[in-house]
């Protein structure tokens, strides 16, 4: 039996060995997963969201333990983990409200002898991919419609992070939802991905995590049509025009861009500055940004944890590397940004910037915030739109026109103005272009968990 261990990205302490699911465990999990569809569809609505406001509850009441298992696994800081779970359970709340609100509908028919109607159905059995850095909230915006819809679910955690997974399924255990319709395995990303993809009793599969792998997902999809969703990645920009408040520009860029050390798909990965404030913007960013305290999550003063691991780092000096080459200047020198070893980076600014840099075309997944300089704002939207992503983008202006003009244009499944923070339970999340399609949260989330059905009734008896 192969085994992996969970790491503690900022000590580099083994935290658990975890043997993987094996491939007929995991098939015999899906098959028993689907038995538990056939029963939990018929449960009705009011039910299901007792249910899922008593798991609610209980994650509430582990709210502690829950942060401090994101932030040993994960490395994301104590009071961020607390964040997250709230977050989290935010998605449980909102679906066991929205479990009572799946209408159907009637058409007016051409005819006085029809009666037409429209009713929605769950989808069947869920198989989840969720990744690393939100271990909790990840799991439960897809569990929680999922569950609501009336479908089941089978999660393959991230390997990194699958204590907080393990344990929030424990609570829905706890809390009276069948032990199959919730279940998770652990396995490799490859390794789930091909058999929820192939397996004829999976209906759906949801993903989170990097294009290339959603591609290789839907790729394999291909072959049984399944319903997919796909959340992948991102390249946001941060747009501040000349007109926007630069102190609550800084305090909200900061906000977006070291969320969990850089390492969110919705992080801003590259700024664009006018011109005639760029001055005050760098100068107030970087006293802000130096200000932030590196180190282990679990000490309660911390901003900024450990990167995820090694990969990551590499990754990231990689980027302020090849910046540093193609004229980019550093507010920290490379050994200051390195100084406490491990996985841990000081947060650093580049200034100087330009388009031929890797850090303005590729996710850097890192604490590093590119400042480039623009004149026009056309110019700034044009250099915005020019990748194959489109999950989040911000901008900054208190000109009503402006901001308006800026919000239809951007190329963005999700728009921040003058807010670097809009993720929300109760708000639709997802992407255009290369990051994905399919919406999670609000209203919009529950419907790739719902088939609709026809209904036309000949209502002519002789
Ligand atoms: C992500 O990084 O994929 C999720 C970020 C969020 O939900 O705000």
């Amino acid at each position: 039996m192969t085994k992996f261990d969970v790491i503690n990205p900022s000590t580099g302490e083994v935290i658990k060995t975890y043997a993987f699911t094996e491939e007929a465990e995991i098939h015999h999990k899906i098959e028993r997963a689907y038995e538990a569809y056939l029963s939990w569809r018929e449960v009705d609505a009011h039910e299901r969201s007792r249910l899922l406001w008593q798991w609610s509850a209980l994650i509430k009441e582990n709210r502690d333990a829950l942060a401090e298992l994101i932030t040993l696994e994960g490395g994301k800081p104590y009071q961020e983990a607390l964040g997250e779970v709230d977050y989290a359970v935010g998605y449980v709340d909102w679906y066991a409200e929205e479990a009572k609100r799946i209408y159907g509908r009637t058409i007016p028919a051409n005819s006085p002898d029809k009666k037409l109607l429209v009713d929605q159905f769950p989808v069947g059995v869920v198989g989840a991919i969720t990744p690393w850095n939100f271990p909790a909230a990840m799991i439960t915006r897809k569990m929680a419609p999922a569950l609501a819809a009336g479908c089941t679910i089978v999660c393959k955690p991230a390997t990194q992070t699958p204590m907080t997974t393990i344990r929030l399924v424990e609570l829905a255990h706890e809390a009276g939802i069948p032990e199959d319709a919730i279940s998770y395995i652990l396995a490799s990303g490859k390794t789930a991905g091909k058999i929820f993809t192939e397996h004829e009793l999976i209906h759906k599969v949801t993903f989170t995590g990097s294009t290339p792998v959603g591609k290789k997902l839907i790729e394999q999809s291909a072959a049984s049509v399944k319903n997919v969703t796909m959340e992948l990645g991102g390249l946001a920009p941060l747009i501040v025009h000349k007109d926007a408040d630069i102190e609550h520009a800084v305090e909200q860029t900061i906000k977006t861009k070291f969320r969990n050390a850089g390492q969110t798909c919705i992080c801003a990965n590259r700024i664009y500055v006018h011109e005639d404030i760029a001055e005050a913007y760098e100068k107030q960013l970087i006293e802000q940004v130096h200000a932030l305290k590196v180190g282990d999550g679990m000490d309660k003063d911390v901003k900024i944890g450990p990167l995820i691991n090694q990969k990551g780092v590499d990754k990231v000096l990689n980027h302020i590397q090849d910046a540093v080459e193609h004229g980019g200047q550093l507010s920290r020198e490379l050994d200051d940004i390195q100084e406490l070893g491990g996985n841990f980076l000081k947060p650093v600014v580049i200034t100087n910037v330009n388009h031929d840099m890797k850090c303005m075309h590729e996710e850097t997944f890192g604490p590093v915030a590119p400042v480039m300089r623009y004149s026009d704002i056309d110019e700034a939207i044009h250099l915005a739109n020019d990748t194959e992503f489109g999950l989040a983008s911000y901008f900054f202006t208190n000109d009503y026109r402006t901001g308006l003009y800026i919000y239809n244009n951007l190329h963005y499944g999700v728009v921040g103005w003058n807010d670097g923070a809009p993720s929300a339970p109760h708000a639709p999340f997802g992407g255009v272009k290369e990051s994905g399609y399919g919406r999670e949260g609000g209203i919009e989330g529950i419907e790739p968990y719902l088939e609709t059905k026809y209904l036309s009734i000949g209502t002519k008896t002789e």
